[in-house]
Order: C-alpha cells, then structure tokens, then sequence
C-alpha cells in the first residue's frame, strides 16, 4: 500500500537482492495484494453507487488475480511452496471434515456469488 510519508520507500538499493531477499520481497507484495483487495471490497461494500461497487470489485478481483501471479512465482522460487500450501489446505479440509462442514466450492465464483454466509452476523442488517 503506498507509503507517501516515507520517502525512501520506493529507493532502489545499491545492489541486487539474493534469492531468499527476493523471496522476503514477493512476500510483501502478496500482502499488498491482499490488503489492496481488502480495501477495494470494503469501498465497494460501503457504497450503493453501482458504478463506482462494479468497479471496486472488477478491480478488487484483479488484484486476486496479482496474488495467484505472486503465489505462482513463490512456488518456483521457493521449490516448496505448493507442498506446504497444500499442507495447509489439508489441514483445514480435516477439520472441515471434523465438524461436517462442505467446502464444496460451488456457487462461489469470481461474481461473491454465495457470500450470504455469516460468521458473527451480518453487518449489513
Ligand atoms: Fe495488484
């Protein structure tokens, strides 16, 4: 997210990164895309403009689009990337399992199409 405030935080360093340097630095532009699509959403959940909603969004999922591009890029990066994702994502499938719960991902698609689905309830009510 920008950092308008800190005016050495678009310097360029007089060196190239290592590897693992790299790596730190993708990290964080992951994170950047995910607060990015954080905030865009929270636009567009916070307006009853359709223009300005339909565009929040249609951006917000571009930037998702950026965090797969990174995720693929840590993936050949690191070399084990995908194994411990794929751990992760086994983990909470066991402990879907656990307690019934479908993580089918039908009626979940790029549209928020199923989002009607609360945790602590609806903000929106
Ligand atoms: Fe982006």
């Amino acid at each position: 997210m920008p950092e308008f405030v800190n005016p050495f935080s678009g310097v360029v360093p007089e060196r190239k990164l290592s590897k693992e340097e790299l790596i730190r630095a993708i990290r964080l532009n992951l994170a950047a895309e995910h607060e990015a699509v954080h905030l865009y959403m929270a636009h567009a959940d916070a307006t009853d403009h359709p223009l300005a909603k339909k565009v929040l969004v249609d951006i917000a999922n571009e930037e998702r689009e950026h965090a797969g591009e990174f995720m693929r890029l840590l993936e050949i990066l690191t070399g084990d990337e995908a194994s411990w994702l794929e751990n992760g994502r086994a983990e909470v499938d066991e402990l879907a399992e656990e307690i019934g719960y479908e993580t089918g991902t039908a009626g979940r698609g790029p549209s928020g199409a199923g989002d009607t689905e609360t945790t602590v309830g609806s903000l929106k009510d």
